[in-house]
Parts: structure tokens; sequence; C-alpha cells
């Protein structure tokens, strides 16, 4: 037991989501795959999930339901939980970022790179997306907005720590060079190199000022940890790294692979690895950047309409349908599509038709002419024979394909073995043999070998769609269910008497129509939730309001009403204008100063619950958060 070789996989951890989607069960499909597959072949695996819950934006939305951050996201961890039950996900260990152990394991990281001189305290300046948390610079920006979500970003300043990146290049190219396993597949390889590393590294900021919900840097009350450090300690702090047991860490690190979205392959590649051998300790043996699902090329949202709870697909064709998709369909490192459709097809043409029908009509058989009873082959055919090797290769062959992380090429092989079964039935013609009482020894061997390839065939899928291979045991009735009985031979089988049909057939006609009309019904909803429209104005009527550019100097609350800031507004021409705003609960009073806002201007004086205002500042609100228009223009700028 305690001589077993280790195998520690990861799935990076999740932002709290309300709307998980089949994008998000892809990393986690393939991570539980593998782990399921090295528990079969005897490693003792350690699979590590979990959720990445600080951060601004969680901050925001708390806020706006009124509850503390760790109360916003209990309910949605205890929901992202369920969701892998439901899929057969079988990790070692959830962790959550807000984890006592892992916030402790954290702090003592980022002590120790202070204490040693790599972690330096030094100030940030950029343009900051609050949705996606992150800074940009000008030249990143699109059209003046944040290159990833197109939304409006802030100029913001602040002290922030900085990790020695830069200090460590050397010696991390030096590492890569001999342990090219790290970076997967090979063409994500080459774009670190050319894109990051051969440009050289810039120093990363680690904390924040402007974040509250995040972990206190313990030498500095002002900062919070940020994003990355957080996030990345969490697969050594679930494992105990720095605390009282680390018996884990010891047997488990490094990780035998992380596996990420493309998107995130950098932090993990670079920076993960950086700050590793700045602790001192091994790097993973290999991060493997797989592609996205995609809904018609499009990343899956549900403001794009495209978006269905994984669940709602479970309920209505079984776990192991959107598991087979998914690990199947997408060749692994490129983006592929996802469709309902799509799905159904592949769930009818291979798990109805291929796996289903072959195990269903081997039983019924093997009912109708033994009883359920056949005895192990004894005379070998060539046409056997045949089988049977492909039979007994398909267990290096699928270990083979599953150690290059080809998880489709894996499940290839498996359904080529349970075609030749297909193929085999047609060849030998069972219902033929039958009929011949001088033929039955044929026969039993015939039925006994189709029984034994299913085995053979459930033995080998069980990693991949476990409900199924169970199903597929109980229906052979058989023991043999590992990888110690992976050769033709187990003695005899006697089936159960009536075999439950494994995948029903769905109509694709009759989906095609509910999926047509779900579609109109989204379009539909669009349309309904389409903005009705306020009494058309001439251009006269708009150029009565007058839009000017200003900069706030001081904001402060609202002495007697929560809600409402009252900012002094510099609009330019020697004015500056008191303004009040009921946008207390999503901006702290501090975050406005120094931003450079769009005041109506000409908007007639009024007293606020005590407080003159003149003029009004251009706010957006959609589902999640509140924007104040801010405007790169000079302050004064008239806006048209
Ligand atoms: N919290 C960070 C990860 C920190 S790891 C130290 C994060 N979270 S995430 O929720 O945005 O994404 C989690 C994983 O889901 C990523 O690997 C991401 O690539 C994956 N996917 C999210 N949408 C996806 C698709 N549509 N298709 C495939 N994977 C996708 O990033």
């Amino acid at each position: 037991m305690e001589n077993k070789k280790t195998y520690y996989v990861t799935t990076p951890i999740y932002y709290p989501s309300d709307n998980f989607h089949v994008g998000h069960c892809y990393t986690t499909c393939i991570a539980d795959a593998l782990a399921r597959y090295k528990r079969e072949k005897g490693y003792d695996v350690f699979f590590l999930t979990g959720s990445d819950e600080h951060g601004q934006k969680i901050e925001e939305r708390a806020k706006k339901a009124k509850v503390s951050p760790k109360e916003f996201v209990d309910p949605i961890i205890d929901n992202a939980k369920d969701l892998w039950q439901s899929l057969n996900i079988s990790y070692d260990k959830f962790i959550r970022t807000t984890d006592a152990e892992h916030v402790a394991c954290v702090q003592k990281v980022f002590q120790k790179l202070y204490d040693q001189g790599d972690i330096y305290k030094g100030s940030y300046e950029g343009w900051y997306c609050t949705p996606c948390e992150s800074f940009w610079t000008e030249s990143q920006l699109v059209d003046g907005k944040c290159p990833d979500c197109g939304r409006e970003v802030h100029l913001m300043k602040e002290d922030a720590y900085f990790l020695k990146l830069s200090k460590y290049q050397k010696e991390f190219e030096a590492y890569l060079n001999a342990n090219r396993d790290l970076m997967q597949p090979e063409s994500r390889y080459n774009e670190m190199v050319n894109n990051f590393l051969k440009p050289g590294l810039k120093d990363l900021c680690v904390s924040r000022a402007s974040v509250k919900w995040g972990i206190p840097v313990t030498f500095d009350e002002n900062q919070t940890i940020y994003v990355w450090i957080d996030a990345l300690t969490n697969y050594i702090s679930a494992l105990g790294y720095l605390s009282d047991d680390d018996s884990l860490f010891q047997k488990y690190w490094p990780a035998d692979l992380h596996l990420v979205g493309k998107e995130i392959f950098r932090f993990h590649t670079i920076i993960w690895p950086i700050i590793l051998m700045a602790l001192g300790l091994p790097l993973p043996k290999k991060v493997y950047g797989h592609g996205w699902l995609t809904i018609d090329g499009g990343k899956i949202s549900k403001s794009k309409g495209n978006y269905k709870d994984p669940r709602e697909f479970i309920k209505d064709y079984g776990a192991d349908t959107l598991r087979y998709y998914i690990l199947s369909e997408v060749p692994f490192g490129s983006d592929g599509n996802f469709s309902e459709l799509l799905m159904v097809e592949r769930r009818n043409s291979d798990l109805a038709n291929i796996l289903g029908n072959l195990v269903n009509r081997t039983v019924a058989m093997t009912n109708k002419y033994f009883d359920g009873s056949v005895k192990r082959l004894k005379k070998v055919t060539d046409l056997d024979k045949e089988v049977i090797i492909d039979l007994n290769a398909m267990d290096k062959q699928v270990e083979t394909k599953i150690e290059a992380l080809d998880v489709p090429g894996a499940l290839a092989v498996i359904f080529n073995n349970l075609k030749r079964l297909n193929k085999y039935i047609d060849e030998t013609t069972p219902w033929i043999l039958a009929k011949d009482e001088n033929q039955k020894e044929r026969l039993n061997d015939v039925l006994y070998l189709i029984l034994e390839g299913i085995r053979l065939c459930a033995v080998n899928l069980k990693a991949f769609i476990p409900e199924t291979a169970d199903k597929i045991f109980a229906i052979l009735n058989t023991e043999y269910q590992s990888f110690d009985y992976a050769k033709v031979g187990v003695p005899n089988f006697k089936v159960v008497k009536k075999a439950d049909i494994l995948f029903d057939r769905i109509d694709e006609e009759a989906l095609k129509e509910k999926l047509s009309a779900e579609e109109e019904m989204v379009e539909e909803a669009a349309t309904e939730a389409k903005i009705e429209h306020l009494p058309e104005i001439t251009i006269d009527d708009f150029g009565k309001v007058e839009l000017l550019v200003g900069q706030v100097l001081d904001c402060k609350k609202h002495p007697e009403a929560d809600r409402l800031l009252i900012s002094q507004v510099d609009v330019g021409h020697g004015e500056i204008r008191q303004i009040v705003t009921g946008i207390a609960d999503y901006v702290e009073p501090e975050k406005m100063v120094n931003s450079k806002v769009v005041v109506v201007a000409n908007l007639k004086k009024a007293k606020i619950r005590g407080v003159e205002s003149e003029g009004m500042l251009l706010v957006g609100e959609d589902d999640e958060l509140l924007n104040v228009l801010t405007s790169t223009c000079k302050v004064g700028t008239r806006i048209r």
C-alpha cells in the first residue's frame, strides 16, 4: 500500500458562478476521467478541485445582495458541488480559497517571499476593469475599453507589492529547456516562449489596496493579496504545505498534472513555476492547456442565450451522455463545438447503437440460446484470433493514449473494439448457428467471446462513463471488473435474465423541433427584454443637455443618507460643482477621487437630503455592476 505510485491531478479552482455551463464541466470531466483511470491502474491518486472566491467582483455582487461576501458565495459553492456530484466527479478534495488553512498558507507564502526579498513594495498604475479584475496598459485597450469584456475601464494608481519574476527568468528558462514536458501541448509552449519569455518577464503585481475582499497581507494592513498568489497557492495549501501536518504535501507534491484552460495557461506555466522556484519547491511535472468548448465558434455564456445548466442535460440524457460527449468530441488542446443536437447524435450513434445494442442483443442471445450461461471458449478460430488480438491489445493502447492525454483517442480505441465486436456478430451470425445442433459449441464460443469483449471494453470505459460500465458489469454479472483481468479468458458467464436498455434512442427530429422552439423563446424573451424607448427627441432637444467632463476632487459619504455620495467635481472653466449621487452601495468614495466623470452640467440645482447638488453624474447599471461613466478627455471638454 505504502509503495503505490502517486498521481496528483488538479483542475483550476473556479470562480463562483450562478451560471455554470458545459464549458465549465470540460476541465473537470477530463481531470475526473484521468483520476479514475489512474486509480484503476493502481495509483494512489489525489484529485483536487475547488473554488476561487476572493476579489472585487464578488465584493461588489455581495454588497448589492446586501450580504457578506462569504454569505454570498456559500450557496454558490454548494451549487457547484451539486453539479460535480451529478456528473459523478470523484474529487478527493474541494478546496475553497476562504478555507482557514488556505488563508494561513497563502499568508505564510507571501511573508516568506517578502522576507527573502522576492516581493517588494511599489506602485501600480493601469486601466482597471472591475468585472474582469484586470489591469490593462493603454495599448491593450480596445476602443478605450476592456479587451476581454468590452466594458468601461478606470485609470487607477495605488501602492502595491510586486513579485520579482524577472529575477528568476534565467533560472526558469534553463529549467524549461531541460523539462519541456512542463508546458503541453507544444503549440502553447511556443506561444509562452515567444510572447512572454523572449520579450523579458515583467515583475508582477501581487497585492491590492483597493480590494478589501481578499487575504490580508500580514505585514501591511492596507493591502490584500491579489488573485494569483492566492489562487495558485491552492495547489499546495490543499496538501497542507506550511501547516502542522504536511504529510499529504510530502506524499503528492509535485503535481503530476495541472489541467487548465488556455486563457490561464501563462499563469500556470510561468508565474506559478516561478513562485515555486522562489519557495525552493519542485515544479509541477506537467501543465496542460486545453481549448474551449464553444457554441457557434464563440465562448458559451448566459448573455448570448446559448447557456443551459448542465444538469438539464444530465436529467434528460444521463451524466454519461454528457461525459462521453465532452471526453470524446474535442481533440484535446483544440477548441471544440458544443451543441445539444450533436451530443444526442453521438449518444444515438455511439452509446445507443454501437455500445447499447451490442450489450442488449448479446445478452438476449445468451439467454435465448443458453439460458444466460456460457462457458469459457474452447476452440479458437482464425477469426476469433483476430478479435482476441485486438481485445488483448486494447488495455495498452488506451494507456498509451492516456499517457499522451489523448482522451478522445483512448475512447476511439475502445469504440473501435466495440465496432469490431458488432462486425464479429455479423460475421459469425449466431442466429444461424443456433439453428444447427452441431454448432452448439461454436455458438457458445462466439457468445463467450462477445461477452468477454464487452467486459474488457467496460473495464476500459469505467474511467470515462462509470455509471454505464457499472451497469454493464451488473448485466454481465461478473466480478472481473478491473485491469487485473484485462485479457480474454475469465471463466464462464451467467448473465442477467433481462438487461435494461443502456441508452434508449432519442428522437433527433423531435429534439430539433424542441430546440428550435426553445430558440424562438429565447429570441422572444430577448425581444420582450428590449428596452422601451423614450419618445423621440430632435438634435436640438439633445443639444439642451450640457455634458462636461469633470474630475472628482473629493468624495464623501452623505452624513445622513447611506446610499448617497457627495462629490466635488472640477468641471473645468474654473468651476467646481458639488454633486450628490446615489451610488454609495457600489462605489467606495475614495475610489471616485481623481476619476474623470461625465457631468450633466445644466441640470437645475436641487437639495438632496439637505445637501445642494449642482448637476448629475452619468451612471450605467447592468445586472451585476454599477458603472460611473468615465472619459479620457480633458477636464471641461464638452460631450456632444
Ligand atoms: N479562478 C480561475 C482559475 C484559478 S486556478 C489557480 C479561473 N476560473 S474560471 O471559473 O473562470 O475557469 C475555470 C476553468 O473553466 C478554466 O480552466 C477555464 O478555461 C474553464 N472554462 C470556462 N469556460 C470554458 C469553456 N467554454 N470551455 C472549456 N473550458 C472553459 O479561471
